[in-house]
C-alpha cells in the first residue's frame, strides 16, 4: 500500500507538521507537539468547526470550561466508577494490552490459552482487570484527602454543569446547543498509531439540549449533518467514510443510542467522532450530586423537564490525522508526494518565488506578499531551484505556487502554479489576490 502510517509519520516530521514530544529526552509516550504547518492545520480545521457547529445556528452558543472542576463532578458523571478499559499483563515480557484488543468478547476468553503477541508465550497473560483512565492531580500545594482533583477526560461535563447559566443569560429555548473546544485527558493502556489514541489531545463537542420524546428524531439530524461535514468542509473522499452503531455491550455507561463517524486509515476503519444520545442521564446525576434543580421550565406550556441531550464529540486530533491521510498522494508520475489538503484548511497557502535572486525579482515577490499577506498564510522561498522548491511546497500541501519572473517586471505579471495539476497560468498581479481568496 502506498499510504501508510510510517510514511505519514516521516513527512509530518521532515515537513514540521506533527513531532514526538520530548524527543531531545527521547519522547514521551503517547504525547504529540504540533509545528508550524501542524498548527495552521489544526487551527483551520477547528476554526471550520467552530463556524460551522456554532456561527452557522443561531440557537447554538459557545463555551470554554475550565480542565479542573469540581471532583464530585467525575463522581456524578459515572467516571469515577465506570470510566474503565480492561488491562492484561503479560508476566513474561511485561508488555501491556487491552482487553478488547484480543476480542470484542475478551470477558469469556480462556486466559491460559492465549500467547501473548510480543513475546510469544502463552498462559503468562493474567486475567483483565479495570483500570481508571482518569488522570489524578491534586489541587492546592498540600497532597491530602479532600485536594484530589482530575484532569477532565472529556469537554463534555464542563457545558452541563454550566447549562443553565449559559441558558439563562443568553435566554436560550429548548432545542438549543453548546459548543467547546479543549484539552482532555486520558490515562490510554496502549497509544498508537500517531495522533490516534494518545494521552492528551483535543476534543470538539456539542451537546444539543431538546425535549424528551424528540431526541429519537433530532439525533438523525444531527448524525447526517456531522458526516456532511468530513464531506463538504473537510474535502474527505466519501467512499472512506462509514457510520458504525454501538451494540448493546458497547454503549458508554451514559448512553440510550450511539453512532461512530468511521475512517478508514492505513491500520483500518476506526472511529473519528461520536453522536450520542445521553438521554438525562447526565443532567439527573448532577441534579442527584449537587442538589441543586436543573430541569428547564418551558413557558409557553407551562411545565418543567430535564432536558435529553444529543452530543457530538469529535477529536481535532484524529480529525488533523484523518485530514493527513486522505491528502497524502505519491505521485509517481511526477516522483514527488503531494498532500492534497482542501485549499480551504491548507496550512499555508501559497508561496512566492522569484525566479532568480537578482534583477528586481526579490524586491517584486517582496511586494506580491505584502499584498496577500494580510489576508492568509503565505511564504516567501527563494533558496534553490524552482523545481525543488514547489517539490517542497507539494509536501507541505501548499496549493498555489506564485512565480515572479523577468517578464513580471514589464507587465505586472506572474504565474500561478496549480498543486495538484502542475498547471500553471499567466496572471495580472492585480487580480491574484482575488483569484486566491475565491478558491480558499
Ligand atoms: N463526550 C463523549 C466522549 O468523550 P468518546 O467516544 O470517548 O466520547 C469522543 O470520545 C472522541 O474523542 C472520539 O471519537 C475521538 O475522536 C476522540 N478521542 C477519544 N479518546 C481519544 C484519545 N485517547 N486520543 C485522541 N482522540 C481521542
Amino acid at each position: 500500500m502506498d499510504k501508510t502510517i510510517e510514511k505519514i509519520v516521516s513527512l509530518c516530521k521532515r515537513r514540521g507538521f506533527i513531532f514526538q514530544s520530548s524527543d531531545i529526552y527521547g519522547g514521551f509516550s503517547a504525547v504529540y507537539d504540533y509545528g508550524p504547518l501542524g498548527i495552521e492545520l489544526k487551527n483551520n480545521i477547528s476554526q471550520l468547526w467552530w463556524k460551522e457547529m456554532t456561527r452557522a445556528h443561531e440557537n447554538i452558543v459557545g463555551l470554554d470550561s475550565g480542565i479542573l472542576m469540581h471532583p464530585t463532578i467525575w463522581e456524578a458523571s459515572g467516571h469515577v466508577g465506570a470510566f474503565n478499559d480492561p488491562l492484561v499483563d503479560c508476566k513474561q515480557c511485561k508488555s501491556r494490552y487491552r482487553a478488547d484488543e484480543f476480542s470484542d468478547d475478551f470477558p469469556s476468553l480462556n486466559w491460559t490459552e492465549i500467547q501473548c503477541p510480543k513475546c510469544g508465550t502463552t498462559g503468562d497473560l493474567t486475567n483483565p482487570r479495570q483500570f481508571n483512565l482518569m488522570f489524578k492531580t491534586h489541587a492546592g500545594p498540600v497532597e491530602e484527602t479532600g485536594t484530589e482533583a482530575f484532569l477532565r477526560p472529556e469537554t463534555a461535563q464542563g457545558i452541563y454543569v454550566n447549562y443553565q447559566l449559559v441558558q439563562g443569560a443568553m435566554r436560550l429555548k429548548v432545542p438549543f446547543g453548546i459548543a467547546q473546544i479543549g484539552k482532555a485527558f486520558r490515562n490510554e493502556i496502549v497509544a498508537r498509531n500517531f495522533i490516534f489514541r494518545t494521552r492528551e489531545f483535543e476534543q470538539m463537542e456539542m451537546q444539543y439540549f431538546v425535549k424528551p420524546g424528540t431526541d429519537d428524531d433530532i439525533i438523525q439530524e444531527w448524525k447526517e449533518k456531522r458526516f456532511q461535514f468530513y464531506i463538504n468542509s473537510l474535502g474527505i473522499i466519501p467512499s472512506r467514510l462509514r457510520f458504525h452503531e454501538h451494540g448493546e455491550n458497547e454503549l458508554a455507561h451514559y448512553a440510550k443510542e450511539a453512532w461512530d463517524i468511521e475512517y478508514e486509515f492505513p491500520f483500518g476503519w476506526s472511529e473519528i467522532e461520536g453522536i450520542h444520545n445521553r438521554t438525562d442521564f447526565d443532567l439527573s446525576r448532577h441534579q442527584e450530586f449537587s442538589g441543586k434543580n436543573l430541569s428547564y421550565f418551558d413557558q409557553p406550556n407551562n411545565e418543567r423537564f430535564l432536558p435529553y441531550i444529543i452530543e457530538t464529540s469529535a477529536g481535532l486530533n484524529r480529525m488533523l490525522l484523518t485530514v493527513l491521510t486522505d491528502a497524502y498522494w505519491e505521485d509517481k508520475e511526477n516522483n514527488r508526494i503531494v498532500m492534497k489538503f482542501d485549499p480551504r484548511i491548507a496550512p499555508v497557502k501559497a508561496v512566492i518565488c522569484p525566479l532568480v535572486k537578482k534583477d528586481g525579482l526579490p524586491e517584486k515577490a517582496r511586494e506580491i506578499m505584502d499584498i496577500l499577506k494580510p489576508h492568509f498564510k503565505v511564504i516567501y522561498d527563494q533558496q534553490g531551484s524552482i523545481g525543488k522548491r514547489y517539490y517542497r511546497q507539494d509536501e507541505a500541501g501548499t496549493p498555489f505556487g506564485i512565480t515572479v519572473d523577468h517578464q513580471s517586471i514589464n507587465d505586472n505579471t506572474i504565474t500561478l502554479r496549480d498543486r495538484d495539476t502542475q498547471k500553471q497560468d499567466r496572471l495580472p498581479i492585480d487580480v491574484l489576490l482575488n483569484t486566491i481568496k475565491s478558491k480558499i
